[in-house]
């Protein structure tokens, strides 16, 4: 079972890991809504989902998308301009009242939480599962930035000689732009605003153009909680002209950028080229993630998370499994089992209940998946049925695996369910360290797997990587606001990790001030 590596059995069943289950309760700060599960009934209904069926299944009767104003990139300046205006009394407004409008609009979207999700599914095509679980995570990051505004926006006084005061304080920048992506349309839009907003910042807020009504709804939920007009105004258009106006315009104190790797470059560049101050930009990007599995490791536990972290969410996930990395001792036995698991799935309409995967966001994203598979059709061994893909079912696209001939074929992020898997253990591939070396390599670092049994190889895999969030027996997705600060290096992104507690200093200047006293 243990294949012809070099395994302590000792340490092997000391090994806390060795009884824990796939994917262990998460511990919660008490102030956080909470992580959802991911577990389905006998129907096939997710167990977070089940108990609120009624509620969601009538808010998709009655909530309607509503139509967007599109805005015209020509008033790009005249918009940052009102946003320096909105700066001047919104930085003087006490960090506990930002942080309490924040918490006010938190509670409205946990009481709308059947609304908003209908607007995900409709709109995003996201599962219940996906939509409540994005809902939750919203209301988190509305929570943990306005508790984590409080906490480190107090002056604090600094040891210094006798007759002199030294006090370090953290103030805001001024108007920051803050360009979502329409996979996370409320949760990851609702983090960057929030941040920005409890930090004493205004916001100007370029939502994917795919996804502008759920950015809508929830910017009508701050606004009622009191977040001033001009401190926060929702600026709908496609990026590359509302989007990189915004970025250009004169007066803008920062940027915060979640999307693809290409589009953060274009955004780094067009700073880097304006004249007047440097200006802040944070990038989280895409990711070829990768998951290493020793022979040790469970096969039950590691196709789960397999199939967990490849497939849900339809892959359109930064974090998602694009690569597992499998020992030639276990991998055609796993790999079976990953044929069965995924052939379970269900795939289809994101209305229904049972469905598992729905389409992805649009033709354009179908398109390019769609090519990446006809490239891999030709240099790789498919391992799943090919009939869904070149169906006719709009952008539906099911589940799809194929085995790689090495780790280095694997160039760029296929946003969308589409898993492709290398072996090692063989060759002049032996060594674990050499494993995560090539997958360093490959340039991203966002997420990782290990599995395995072996507690300290474990430890020292995770050491050697260079990867912002590593997960060891479990899934790779899915990190809970305050409990897995999230966010890569390399391509992946500039950091700080959001829902981190470093996160919303990079929002702020610090100031230090001596007295003479
Ligand atoms: P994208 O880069 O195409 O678009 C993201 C946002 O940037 C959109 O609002 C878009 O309108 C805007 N934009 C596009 N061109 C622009 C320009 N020239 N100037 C300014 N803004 C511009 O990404 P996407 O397709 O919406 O999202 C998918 C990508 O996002 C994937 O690569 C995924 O891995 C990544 N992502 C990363 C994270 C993370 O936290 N690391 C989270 C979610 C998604
Ligand atoms: N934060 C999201 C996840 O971890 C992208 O899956």
């Amino acid at each position: 079972q243990l294949g012809d590596e070099d395994v302590d059995i000792g340490e092997l069943l000391m090994s806390p890991l060795w009884l824990e289950e796939a994917n262990p309760a998460l511990p919660l700060p008490p102030a956080l809504f909470g992580p959802a599960p991911a577990r389905r009934n006998s129907e096939g209904i997710d167990l977070a989902v089940e108990p609120m069926r009624a509620p969601l299944l009538a808010a998709l009767e009655t909530t309607a998308v509503p139509v967007v104003e599109l805005f015209d990139a020509a008033s790009a300046a005249k918009a940052v301009a009102a946003s320096a205006a909105a700066f001047r009394s919104w930085r003087k407004t006490p960090v506990e009242a930002r942080a309490a409008m924040l918490r006010q609009a938190a509670d409205a979207l946990q009481r709308e939480l059947p609304r908003f999700c209908a607007l995900l599914v409709k709109e995003a095509f996201k599962t219940w599962g996906d939509a409540v679980a994005e809902v939750r995570e919203a209301v988190d990051f509305l929570r943990y930035y306005a508790d984590e505004a409080e906490r480190i926006m107090q002056p604090v006084a600094l040891p210094g000689p006798t007759g002199e005061s030294n006090e370090l304080r953290l103030t805001a920048r001024g108007p920051w732009v803050c360009i979502s992506p329409w996979n996370f349309p409320l949760a990851i839009f609702a983090g960057q605003v929030a941040a920005a907003l409890a930090t004493g910042n205004t916001v100007l807020a370029k939502p994917a153009e795919q996804t502008p009504a759920v950015a809508l709804e929830a910017v009508k939920l701050l606004h009622a909680a009191g977040v001033p007009a001009d401190a926060l105004q929702l600026l709908h258009g496609p990026g590359e002209t509302v989007g990189a106006a915004l970025v250009a315009a004169p007066g803008v104190a920062g940027v915060v950028f979640t999307g693809s790797t290409q589009v953060a470059r274009i955004i780094h560049r067009a700073l880097a080229a304006k004249d007047g101050p440097i200006v802040p930009l944070i990038a989280e990007t895409g990711g070829i993630n990768a998951m290493l599995v020793d022979s040790s490791a469970l096969p039950e536990q590691v196709v789960d998370a397999v199939v967990q972290s490849a497939f849900r969410s339809a892959g359109q996930r930064c974090s998602a499994l694009r690569l597992l990395v499998l020992h030639d001792g276990i991998a055609d036995a796993v790999i079976e089992m990953i044929r069965g698991a995924a052939g379970e799935l269900a795939a289809g309409d994101p209305a229904l209940l049972a469905t598992d995967v729905g389409p992805v966001i649009d033709g354009e994203a179908a398109g390019n998946i769609r090519r990446h598979l006809e490239r891999l059709d030709s240099e790789a061994k498919r391992l799943l049925a090919p009939a869904s893909y070149s169906s006719t079912e709009g952008n539906l696209i099911a589940p799809q695996a194929y085995e790689v001939p090495s780790i280095d074929s694997v160039t760029s992020e296929i946003f969308g369910p589409v898993l492709q898997i290398a072996r090692w253990g063989q060759g002049d591939l032996r060594d674990p360290a050499e494993v995560i070396d090539r997958i360093n390599a490959l340039g991203y670092g966002l997420t990782l797997g290990i599995q395995t049994r072996i507690d300290s190889r474990a430890q020292a895999l995770a050491a050697r990587a260079h990867v912002g969030n590593i997960y060891v027996n479990r899934n790779i997705i899915g990190a809970v606001v305050g409990v897995q600060p999230f966010g890569g290096e390399g391509l992946s992104g500039t950091g700080p990790k959001a829902g981190g507690p470093h996160y919303l200093y990079r929002f702020c200047a610090e100031q230090t001030v001596t007295v003479n006293t």
